[in-house]
Parts: C-alpha cells; structure tokens; sequence
C-alpha cells in the first residue's frame, strides 16, 4: 500500500516527503483554504516541487462544464497533478470528458460501493472512499473501503482505490489489511505511524549503553 499525505501544508508535505516515504499528496478546499493570502496554482506547484508522485487538485464547480475547464486549467500546471472531481451526475459527465483529454481524475467524496463502480466506468484513475465520515454517522467506512477493492479486483478494474478520511493509526492498518492501494494520511495521523515509546525506551537503552562503552 503506497502512502500519500492528506494535506495542503507546505511544511507538513515538505517535513513528510523528507521522511522518503511519500509517493503522492492529496488535498481539497477545505485543506486549501488554509493556506490564506496565496493562489491555489502557487500552492500546488509548490507541492509538485516537492513530491515526485500524484498530487490531488480539486476542482470547485458542480458545472459539467465549468469543471472540465477549471480541471484542464488545473492539470496543466504540472504534469502530476491528478483532477478531484466529485462523485456527482456532473462530476461524472465532466470525468469522463477529463479522461478523454487525457487527465487523470481521482473520483472523490465516494460513501458507496455503486458509487465507485461509477467512477470506475467514468475512467477515473483513483476513487476516495472517505472512511472517517461513513464511521462518523455510525456505518463501518473501511467496509466500503475493503468492498471496493474485493470488486475491482473481481472485474479486473484498474482504477486505484485510495482510503480517505483516516484519522487515526489503526485506520491505516485497517486500510493496508482492506487491500487499499494506497492510504491519503494526515500529517499527525503520519506522526503518531512511527512514534512509539517502546522504540523510544529501547533508543534511549541503547544510547546510554554505548555512551558507557565508548567511556570504558
Ligand atoms: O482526503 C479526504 C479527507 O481530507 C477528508 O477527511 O477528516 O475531513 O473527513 P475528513
């Protein structure tokens, strides 16, 4: 399971990528609106900068039409960046025309097994099944997740199913043992991955250990 970052936080990308762990970053409005004062083109570009793997850009308009331009504007910005459209009727009329431009879409806001069916048949490259707002009004999200990935596989269909909306660790566990290709993490979510006490303990041991050696 390849591992993108859920965020449009320059520093968090920038402090992740340099891990050497991430291959792709995605983001949506409500990340990109917290980068206040700069353009959605000057943030993304930057992203592209720093991670050499998919970036998610998402399209704002629930016009078929509007979205095909705003996601063709969108796309030529760097040859990474991958069209958030979402799974809407006009999301999908205006992916299957993306598509056929040659854009890669990622289908988003997907709840649902038929939904990802759909994305699927409009082309999308990656569907986001977004895992934490389905638990949040008391349905099972990697469910849906582990579904999606089970009828693909079934069919043969290549599209990429990234979980969406973790928030926690054991959600990327739960990810990576649904099948998902790929697990989109928020930046704490990534922090809280590698912590843990008993790699703290057992480093600090092994400090103090060699510092008595090397003093004999
Ligand atoms: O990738 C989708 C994600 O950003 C949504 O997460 O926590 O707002 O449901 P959340």
């Amino acid at each position: 399971m390849r591992l993108f970052v859920d965020t449009a936080n320059v520093d968090e990308i920038r402090e992740a990528a340099s891990w050497g762990v991430v291959s792709g970053v995605t983001t949506n409005p409500s990340l990109m609106s917290k980068n206040a004062g700069r353009s959605f083109r000057d943030v993304i570009t930057e992203i592209a900068s720093i991670v050499d793997g998919p970036i998610s850009a998402e399209v704002t308009s629930t016009d078929p039409e509007e979205m095909v331009r705003e996601g063709t504007e969108i796309a030529a910005w760097h040859p990474n960046v991958v069209i958030k459209v979402p799974i809407i009727p006009n999301g999908l009329k205006a992916a299957k025309v993306l598509v056929g431009k040659g854009v890669r879409v990622n289908m988003t806001l997907c709840f649902s097994v038929n939904q990802a069916l759909l994305a699927a048949a409009a082309g999308a490259t990656f569907v986001s099944p977004f895992v934490g707002r389905l638990d949040d009004i008391g349905n099972k999200g990697m469910e849906v997740v582990a579904d999606i990935v089970d009828v693909y596989e079934r069919y043969g269909i290549p599209t990429q199913v990234i979980a969406a909306s973790l928030r926690h660790p054991a959600h990327v566990v739960a990810a990576a043992l649904a099948g998902s290709h790929i697990a989109t993490i928020p930046y704490p979510v990534m922090m809280q991955m590698v912590k843990h006490p008993l790699t703290d303990n057992g480093l600090a041991a092994f400090m103090r250990d060699w510092e008595k050696f090397k003093q004999g």
